[in-house]
């Protein structure tokens, strides 16, 4: 009999997922006696009665490294250890599935399983480890905020998405003499709002890592315009970038709405408008930097498959890619260090942080 790896993805779906996981079936092809299957829509696929699973075979995964999404689906709410299960009544009652799990990869033979998620994932990834699981990761987030590896593929893609957003809302904001404030995701990481607002040349770049004073932003605005309201300014904010209100409330979510309203109460001279750029930075076909991470990340997964490295995650570490182990990526975000020379770079060309 073959041996048999599966392939879960999880969490949101990202651009290079399909370039990781046909790297993952080509590099496996090498292999005489090894085949890859792989489980729909997160773990439901392995889970399921009856299962859903999809033979990944070299004609299935036949240039897919050009599409955005996955051609397996993904799910970011199917957690083995507390997987929601549909009840005779109708209810759905969260069950802890993973001997179900370890059975099933058992009785079908599969000898390692390749987990391609986010920060959760793999604290997902390590406990079905420590359960006894053959399992591998791979890193994937556009928020690159997942630690030890330089670079999650799908990053360089969204962050190339919002520039493009940046460079059209800045014509319209200079016809107009407006202000545009454009919402990228980034709940924890302002990584996609830092990079583009550098290579987009945003005026006022805010992101989770710094609180910023609405004051502030304000007077960076003002600078932008002359006595006769000539000017334009753009402002380029992470989801999950907040500031504090009046009566020292957190503002958080919704942000762009927030800071737009902000200033149409504080009277600000120009016109406002907002833009939520959110799911076009996680579709799309991946550009040439992601397919190549991720095809790197899907080769080296196999190959720590092979050595029987269970219990780590491949790596993209000072220009080469490597592994680690799982309990050392979990639990720590890659947020934005605030000595990174990206925010020295920003501030050197007057992009304020709301400071
Ligand atoms: O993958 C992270 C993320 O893209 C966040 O930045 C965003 O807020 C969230 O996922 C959106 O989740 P969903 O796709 O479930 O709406």
């Amino acid at each position: 009999m073959k041996q048999r790896i599966l392939i879960v993805n999880s969490g949101g779906d990202c651009p290079g997922m399909n370039a990781v996981i046909r790297a993952i079936v080509k590099r496996t092809h090498l292999e005489s006696n090894w085949e890859v299957i792989g489980s729909i829509n997160g773990f439901d696929g392995i889970l399921s009665e009856p299962l859903e699973l999809m033979p990944l075979t070299q004609e299935k995964v036949e240039d897919i490294q050009t599409l955005g999404g996955t051609i397996l689906t993904t799910n970011n709410r199917r957690n083995p250890f507390n997987y929601p299960v549909l009840q005779e009544d109708g209810t759905i009652k969260k069950i802890d599935y993973t001997d179900k799990l370890i059975y099933n990869l058992k009785v079908l033979g599969f000898d390692a399983l390749i987990h391609i998620g986010g920060n959760e994932s793999h604290k997902i990834s390590l406990k079905l480890y420590e359960k006894g699981v053959n399992i591998i990761g791979i890193p994937k987030t556009i928020n690159n905020d997942l630690a030890i590896t330089d670079y999650s593929f799908g990053f360089q893609t969204a962050a190339q998405v919002a520039t493009e957003a940046i460079d059209k809302l800045v014509t319209t904001a200079n016809s107009h003499n407006r202000v545009l404030i454009l919402e990228v995701m980034g709940r924890d990481a302002g990584w996609i709002a830092l990079s583009s607002a550098i290579a987009g040349g945003a005026d006022v770049c805010l992101i989770p890592e710094i609180q910023f004073n609405i004051d502030k932003v304000v007077e960076k605005l003002k600078s932008r315009y002359t006595a006769e309201g000539r000017g334009f300014a753009n402002i380029v904010v992470a989801e999950g970038a907040y500031f504090k209100n009046e009566n020292g409330e957190i503002i958080k979510g919704n942000i762009a709405r927030e800071i737009a309203s902000k200033l149409r109460d504080l009277n600000f001279e120009a016109d406002i408008r907002e833009t939520i750029l959110g799911h076009l930075q996680r579709g799309g076909t991946p550009i040439a930097f992601d397919r190549i991470l991720a095809t790197q990340l899907g080769v080296k997964s196999v190959e720590l498959a092979l050595d029987k490295k269970f219990g780590t995650m491949a790596i993209h570490k000072n220009s080469d890619v490597s592994h680690i182990n799982l309990k050392k990526v979990i639990n720590k975000y890659n947020k934005v260090d605030l000595s990174h020379n990206l925010i020295h770079t920003a501030k050197g060309i007057g992009i304020s942080f709301g400071d």
